[in-house]
Order: structure tokens, then sequence, then C-alpha cells
């Protein structure tokens, strides 16, 4: 993560994948936002302490975030796009896609950290015991799938982090926001308008969002019997400057403001449903066996 000279920026500054949501539930910490039964994060944690999350966060998370708001331009964003939507790479099961993610170990200990499956499981299962719908607790299990962009070599920065539109003025609500000044769409007057490219009210389906898990995984998954509400959480659920700074609501649409409070409901799910307690894989396979079946069956393209 350190540089030197002109040797070229480390690719992993984090240690793990864990570390960027980790910063998020510092960022994010309120516990009365966490549902009922959960492990709140540290309830004497308040969020006036952590109002200095930038200057507390890690190195690494820094490093992370700098290369990511470096990089990500429109340009960027569109090509990732145009590549990835051929779904050319692999063909699998979901089980067999889960899987393929648990190979991803890329922490620095792993014995203290729960697996890539252990987080989509944890995430799914307690929205199974909230009782909700069948299709949120299939959204809660694949939610992060997107993320085996990092075993197609895509760099940590391109892969997760805060997504924000392209295309127009970088919102002061998005973490770190003095990075974006090393981006080259800072220096392009056209994209830096606060609507930019952009029609207002346009609707975020016609927004180019940077590149990331989100973006892509929507993007394998639009055409199954998920529904809308599935969707949006997909593709919106690390658009932190909209669902929680109201960041970029000029873009939105009427689909989009109805479909917020799913992307928001969800939230709570991914941030803090973290136990240390690994979920009994085995037990569970023929719930989720039958999930998939209603939902995702058979081989899908990557
Ligand atoms: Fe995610
Ligand atoms: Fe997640």
């Amino acid at each position: 993560m350190v540089q030197h000279g002109h040797e070229m920026p480390d690719p992993k500054p984090l240690e793990s994948l864990d570390e960027w949501e980790d910063h998020l539930v510092d960022r994010y910490p309120d516990p009365a936002s966490a549902p009922k039964g959960f492990k709140a994060i540290d309830p004497e944690k308040t969020k006036e302490q952590f109002r200095n999350y930038e200057a507390d966060a890690r190195p690494t998370v820094r490093e992370f975030y700098r290369l990511n708001h470096t990089y990500q331009t429109l340009e960027f964003a569109r090509n990732k796009r145009a590549d990835f939507t051929q779904r050319n790479r692999r063909e699998m099961t979901i089980w067999e896609a889960l899987e393929f993610l648990n190979t991803l170990v890329d922490d620095s200990d792993p014995d203290t950290d729960l697996s890539q499956m252990d987080h989509l499981l944890q995430t799914s299962e307690h929205i199974r015991q909230d009782g909700h719908p069948r299709w949120f607790v299939m959204t809660g299990l694949i939610h992060d799938l997107g993320k085996i962009l990092c075993l197609f070599d895509e760099p940590q920065w391109a892969v997760v982090g805060d997504t924000f539109p392209l295309g127009c003025r970088f919102s002061e609500k998005i973490v770190f926001p003095k990075f974006f000044e090393a981006n080259p769409d800072s220096q392009k007057p056209d994209l830096q308008t606060e609507n930019g490219i952009y029609e207002p009210g346009c609707g975020l389906d016609n927004v180019t969002m940077s590149w990331g898990h989100d973006e892509y995984l929507y993007h394998v998954v639009k055409d199954s019997n998920l529904p809308d509400a599935a969707l949006y959480m997909i593709r919106y659920h690390s658009f932190y400057p909209w669902h929680r700074e109201e960041a970029y609501t000029h873009l939105t649409n009427e689909k989009d403001r109805e479909n917020l409070e799913w992307v928001r409901k969800f939230n709570p799910y991914d941030l803090y449903t973290k136990s240390h307690q690994p979920p009994d894989f085995k037990q569970l396979k023929p719930y989720y066996d039958d999930l998939i079946a209603e939902f995702l069956p058979g081989k899908i393209r990557f």
C-alpha cells in the first residue's frame, strides 16, 4: 500500500474485502437501525464519536478509496459494463458460484474472519428469521456474489467500495471526496455540473454507476423472476451516498424513490448481522436448494 517512486500502486491495498465493510460499520454504527435481535455493534459508540471516520480509517482503507476515486471514470465504468455484461466468463449454478466465491481467501488472518459464504448465509438467515418473503431471503443469499470479479483478476477498487454516479459532479457526501481531485473526470467541465450528461429525474437506470460487484450481479440476475425490489437491493446496496446520505436525489425518478425503502430495509441485514458463529451450511442446504430452484435454477452465465 505504500508507494515508492514510479512503482505501480498496489492493486490490493486491503488485507481483505471485509476491511471495507468494517469501515462501513464504523461510519454507520447506528445500532438503532439494526433489526431486533441482532448483535448490536458497540452500543457505547454513538454517531458523534465516529464523526472523524476519515481520519480514523486504516491506511489500507484510505489507500483503497484513493485508488477507487482516482480510477473510477465514466469511460472505465462503461467499458467494464460492456465487457462483463457479455457474461462469457463462466457458467455455474448458484451453489457453484457460492463455492467459487468462497475460494476468495484474501485475508491475512483467515482464522478470525468469516468466509464470503458465511456472510451471505448470515445475511439471508436473519432475513428469513424476520419472516420476510422468500425473494428477500434469496436476495440476501446472493447479494455479494458479484465479488467473484476479484477471481476474474479485477482490482479491489473495481469490485467493492461505496458506489456513485459517473458523468456528473461527485457529491461531497461520498466518503473521502478529496480523492476525486485525481480523477480525470474532475477535469472535464461537462461532467462536473450538477446533472452532467443526465436529465434531472432521468432515473438511476439511466445513470452509469461506478463499476463493482453490485452493478455486475444486477446484470447477471436482472432477467430472473426476482422482483424489482430485489434488483434494487442488489444493484444499489453499496450506493451509500444515496441510501444513507440522500445525495443524487435529483437524478432519481418515482420508481427509484419507491424502491429506496427496500434498499434501506436490506442494509441492516448486510451491515449488522456478522456473528462469529458460522451458519450450519449442511443443515440449511435443503431449504436453500428449494429457494435457488424457485428463483435462479440451473446454470447461470457469469
Ligand atoms: Fe456488497
Ligand atoms: Fe454484503
